[in-house]
């Protein structure tokens, strides 16, 4: 699901190319390194197990910000990191330290563990677990005890945010939980939303859009059964030489992925998130794809956003550059891609297809059987159906407590989340033109006026609900 690392621009070009567009309070406030001291915790390898690896720990990486703290009035605010490197998280969620600013706040960005070496151990439980100790910690080493925490999270650690809250409440007062596909990954979505949602962002954008992409998928069909594999080759600019069936569900899947990330990361601004991509990049995909004469080698260019964005990519390494794993959406590359894999075998339920009758894709379908077969063979696992709903509740979480569900209607992930108000204190709002967790990104001359109101609402909820927790002290 997303933020796997990529390499990003040098953050002084970033900031230069932002400076001269940035309001004069979002420029006093704005993100920098130095706004971040690294540590490192002596974590528990295992919280649930008492004798196998006995005390055995190792170093968890966290981020800690003291900037705007207020010590005695302050709180904290505790981001519940994702399947990556939390820096990477730190530079692209800039709300948080703007609502610190404000609210004199403690920030704390803590690494989410992948067990490495341990990968059996690695599970959502245990890494709620790290937040918790890692958070009672730094509290009591910081001088904070008194300091009412915030949990914050975007897309996985959105749900971790929320998770927080609901297994640790005497930690957290409350979670902003943005973009947290939690019904989703409980196995109780609809399999054929997330290309739904990511086709409807392109047909928003112009109906021509829509059909060019189906016909260049159509077309790359065609040749196919044609035989005419070279022509695909050449067109597309594959470095393989192509054959068969399997190099065609790749080269599929390669291409389906450039829609999810386009989707995905459809800010109005330039971002380094996932990739390099330019402001509003589903449109500059669309006109890349309409400004070919051929609808395969207009597919390439649009693929280029994501696959070539540095425009030095002779031809594309179809398997190299996308690897298929049980996350339809993605998994990256690297040992944050197989980590994740590893949570998508095991608790987290991502069982997306594509169809070409409710999507623009080719039929792609990763079933409950693929699923299955793909996780005993790759990790010897089987996936336990219904266990993160048991863990945690799926969508019924109305019994919990100081949560808010934030979404934004362009992210194909808003479908897999929480979209109504569950009860008095359990959220949910929908931002309007708004990509994957927009609102926890820093505040940009080009946000849409949805964005800003959320991110008031936010403010204000965060507010009362440390209010209240001082209260209750
Ligand atoms: C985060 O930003 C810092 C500069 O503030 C930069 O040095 C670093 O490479 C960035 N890290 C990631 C993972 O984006
Ligand atoms: C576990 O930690 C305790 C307390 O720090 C220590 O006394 C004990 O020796 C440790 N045991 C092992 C097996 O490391
Ligand atoms: C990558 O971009 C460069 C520069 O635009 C282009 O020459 C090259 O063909 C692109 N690579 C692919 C595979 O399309
Ligand atoms: C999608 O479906 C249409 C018929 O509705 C068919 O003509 C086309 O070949 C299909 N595309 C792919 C890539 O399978
Ligand atoms: C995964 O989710 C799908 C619906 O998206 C559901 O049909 C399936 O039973 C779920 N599997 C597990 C193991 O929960
Ligand atoms: C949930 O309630 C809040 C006010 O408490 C409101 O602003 C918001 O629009 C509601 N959300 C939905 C999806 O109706």
């Amino acid at each position: 699901m997303s933020a796997r690392a990529w390499p990003a621009l040098p953050w002084a070009l970033t900031l230069l190319l932002a400076l001269g567009l940035r309001s004069p309070e979002a420029r006093a406030h704005r993100v920098t390194e130095g706004d971040f001291r690294e540590g490192y915790f002596e974590q528990l390898l295992d919280h649930f197990n008492f004798e196998r690896f006995g005390n055995k720990t190792f170093l968890q990486r966290f981020l800690v910000s003291e900037r705007f703290w207020k010590r005695g009035t302050g709180p904290t605010f505790f981001y519940t990191g994702n399947e990556g490197n939390v820096w990477s998280f730190a530079n692209n969620s800039g709300f948080i330290q703007e609502l610190a600013a404000q609210q004199e706040a403690l920030v704390i960005f803590a690494e989410h563990s992948t067990r490495p070496g341990h990968t059996e151990l690695l599970t959502v439980e245990q890494a709620l677990a790290d937040f918790a100790r890692l958070l009672s910690a730094l509290r009591r080493d910081l001088g904070a005890q008194d300091s009412p925490a915030i949990a914050f999270g975007g897309s996985y650690g959105g749900m971790l945010s929320a998770y927080m809250r609901i297994k640790y409440p005497h930690l957290v007062a409350g979670a902003l939980a943005a973009s947290a596909p939690v019904v989703a990954v409980a196995g109780l979505g609809d399999s054929y939303q997330f290309f739904r949602d990511v086709s409807a962002d392109f047909e928003g954008q112009s109906p021509k859009c829509a059909q060019g992409v189906r016909d260049a998928f159509r077309q790359i069909q065609d040749l196919f059964l044609r035989g005419a594999y070279d022509t695909v080759s050449r067109e597309f600019g594959t470095c393989q030489p192509l054959s068969g069936p399997e190099d065609l569900t790749q080269l599929f899947g390669f291409a389906r992925n450039a829609f999810t990330v386009l989707a995905m990361m459809d800010y109005p601004y330039p971002t380094d998130f996932i990739g390099h991509l330019p402001a509003n990049p589903v449109k500059v995909g669309c006109d890349r794809l309409l400004s070919e004469n051929q609808r395969v080698k207009g597919l390439r260019a649009l693929a280029g956003l994501v696959y070539n964005s540095s425009g030095t990519a002779p031809c594309y390494d179809i398997y190299l550059q996308y690897q298929a794993c049980a996350d339809p959406t993605g998994c990256g590359s690297g040992p944050d891609a197989r980590a994740w894999d590893y949570q998508a075998c095991t608790e987290i339920n991502l069982t997306f297809s594509s169809n070409n009758v409710t999507d623009l894709f080719p039929d792609l379908p990763f079933t409950e059987a693929h699923r299955r077969k793909y996780c005993l063979d790759t990790w010897g696992v089987w996936p336990r159906r219904d266990w993160l709903q048991i863990s945690f509740g799926g969508d019924d979480l109305k019994a919990a407590s100081n949560i808010l569900f934030s979404n934004g209607d362009l992210d194909p992930w808003a479908g897999g989340g929480i979209r109504r108000n569950l009860s008095t204190s359990v959220l949910a709002i929908t931002i309007r033109g708004g990509a994957h967790h927009l609102d926890l990104r820093a505040s940009r001359p080009e946000d849409p006026a949805s964005v800003r109101e959320a991110r008031e609402f936010e403010a204000r909820l965060v507010r009362e609900w440390v209010e209240a927790a001082r209260r209750t002290q």
